[in-house]
């Protein structure tokens, strides 16, 4: 089932306000560099990576299975220059092979069970073109932000153009092995409340490494956080560049 909170418009209207962007934006923009690429943004959501790599030349396609947030890419400022497709990592199927591949956003811990896994890295493997790389984040688990996400530590309000002010938090359902379920919970009105679920994976290093030589991936950089220092037990993120 798709998470309601790209699923459904109200929810995606909302996305944009509350995710401003951020290092991990310009991590991806530098490495897809000045020299133009073909380059596929998975899971892009609402399609501000995708618009900024349209912008600096590259020549973009933007995929992503929820209709609601590929509504608000195609209406962004540039959105006119990107190819658009309605689809899951795994479904991808299309004629072009791409210089580089980006899933930001923390897409990956979407795929829940190890079938889904590789099905989505074989497939954008096989969306390579010779020398292309995929590179993409996942938290690392060691450090449990999960642990963080609790309704008095997220609260927020957020303004979203033309709905005006929604409070948000999100709240820890449970922590299975490496699954942690969280809703969001979007209040737009005193009587008119939201709540999405969502499930995310959370993966090592290691288990990640074995999953990438699975799908045919040979060289893998890695990386903890935006300034490119090294993964380690504290670092936020595991980064993987991937060919
Ligand atoms: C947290 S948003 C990230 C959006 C964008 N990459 C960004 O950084 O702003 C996660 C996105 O993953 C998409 N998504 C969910 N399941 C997916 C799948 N199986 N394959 C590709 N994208 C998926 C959602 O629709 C949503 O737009």
């Amino acid at each position: 089932m798709p998470c309601a909170s790209y699923s459904d418009p109200r929810l995606a209207a909302v996305y944009d306000p509350l995710n401003p962007s951020d290092d991990d934006i310009l991590f991806y923009l530098d490495l897809a560099g000045e020299t133009p690429k073909t380059v596929l943004d998975m899971g892009c959501g609402t399609g501000r990576l995708a618009c900024e790599l349209a912008a600096r030349g590259h020549q973009v396609t933007g995929a992503d299975p929820a209709a609601a947030m590929l509504d608000i890419a195609r209406s962004r400022s540039g959105g006119e220059k990107v190819t658009w497709i309605e689809t899951k990592a795994a479904d991808l199927s299309v004629d072009t092979r791409f210089d580089l591949i980006i899933m930001t956003g923390h897409v990956f811990q979407v795929f829940l069970d190890d079938q889904d896994v590789r099905a989505a890295l074989r497939t954008l493997h096989q969306h390579l073109a010779p020398g292309g790389r995929v590179a993409f984040e996942t938290r690392n688990p060691a450090v449990q932000e999960w642990s963080g996400w609790t309704p008095e530590e997220t609260h927020e309000r957020v303004e979203v153009a033309g709905v005006g002010t929604v409070e948000v938090h999100y709240d820890i359902t449970s922590v299975a092995g490496p699954f942690v379920t969280f809703e969001t919970h979007f209040r737009f009105a005193e009587d008119d409340i939201l709540v999405a679920p969502t499930t995310l994976r959370f993966m090592n290093q290691d288990e990640l490494a074995a999953f990438l030589a699975d799908a045919g991936f040979t060289d893998v950089t890695w990386y903890g956080d935006w300034d490119r220092s090294a993964v380690s037990p504290t670092s936020p993120e595991i980064i993987a560049i991937a060919g």
